[in-house]
């Protein structure tokens, strides 16, 4: 595992862009797995600044985000499908097809599920996971459990994440209680992983999860059994 700690969150925006953009340009039809949320943020929007001011090419590439909020349509400024648009698609040359967020008014979204899994199997597994870190420990939605969740699956998100993210919602209960994401089963079989964590809160768990056991109850901790985990984080 290669653990880079940055000054700020522009380092590690900029850092987290340069390992993406190496990706890119090593294999310019790479499949990512593509995450939201607010520490990605700064990442895109160097990668938009990269597009626009050099020569980064999105046109090969093939992506797969790791959740969506069931019930709410693609359309939904809450959505990660809106997120995604308004922070990267609809500025760089990437092709619409080529891009796959699980859709939240899947019904029944337990086939969505199984269709996600496969369309990541179909072109080969991800070559590349971009993950941020739940203060729960959470990546994906992968909430703590009793059991590491293999494939793409539903869940009920937890209450820390709920409380969590209702700063993105007018009020709490606005929150989706549920989800689609991937499992850790199809994290883990990604070839590298990028995981980026900034501020405070988030130390303890990014500790924990590093150097903690090994547990569902942090579902992070699983990343130490992968062979090709760079962690970039600031405080
Ligand atoms: C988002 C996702 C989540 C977030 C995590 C951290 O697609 O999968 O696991 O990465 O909740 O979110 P932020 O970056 O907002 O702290």
């Amino acid at each position: 595992m290669k653990i880079y700690k940055t000054a700020g969150y522009e380092e590690l925006s900029r850092k987290a862009a340069n390992i993406i953009v190496a990706q890119i340009t090593l294999k310019p039809a790479s499949v990512l797995g593509l995450a939201t949320g607010s520490t990605p943020v700064g990442i895109y929007a160097e990668l938009v600044r990269r597009y626009e001011q050099s020569d980064l090419d999105f046109s090969e590439l093939t992506t797969f985000n790791l959740d969506e909020y069931l019930g709410l349509s693609k359309d939904d400024p809450q959505s990660y499908y809106y997120f995604m648009q308004q922070h990267l698609f609809s500025k760089v040359n990437m092709p619409a097809e080529r891009i796959h967020i699980p859709s939240g008014k899947a019904d029944p979204a337990d086939l969505e599920c199984q269709n996600y899994e496969q369309a990541i199997k179909v072109v080969g597994g991800i070559d590349l996971q971009l993950l941020g870190i739940g203060n729960n420990g959470h990546i994906g939605f992968n909430e703590p459990d009793e059991f590491f969740e293999k494939t793409t699956h539903c869940v009920d998100l937890d209450e820390k994440t709920i409380q969590a993210n209702a700063r993105f919602f007018s009020s709490v209960d606005e929150v989706p209680r549920r989800a689609i994401t991937m499992g850790i089963g199809s994290i883990m079989q990604a070839k590298k992983i990028l995981l980026v964590a900034s501020g405070k809160s988030k130390q303890e768990i990014l500790e924990k999860s590093l150097y903690g056991p090994i547990t569902p109850a942090v579902p992070a901790s699983a990343l130490q059994l992968h062979p090709d985990v760079t962690v970039v984080y600031c405080e």
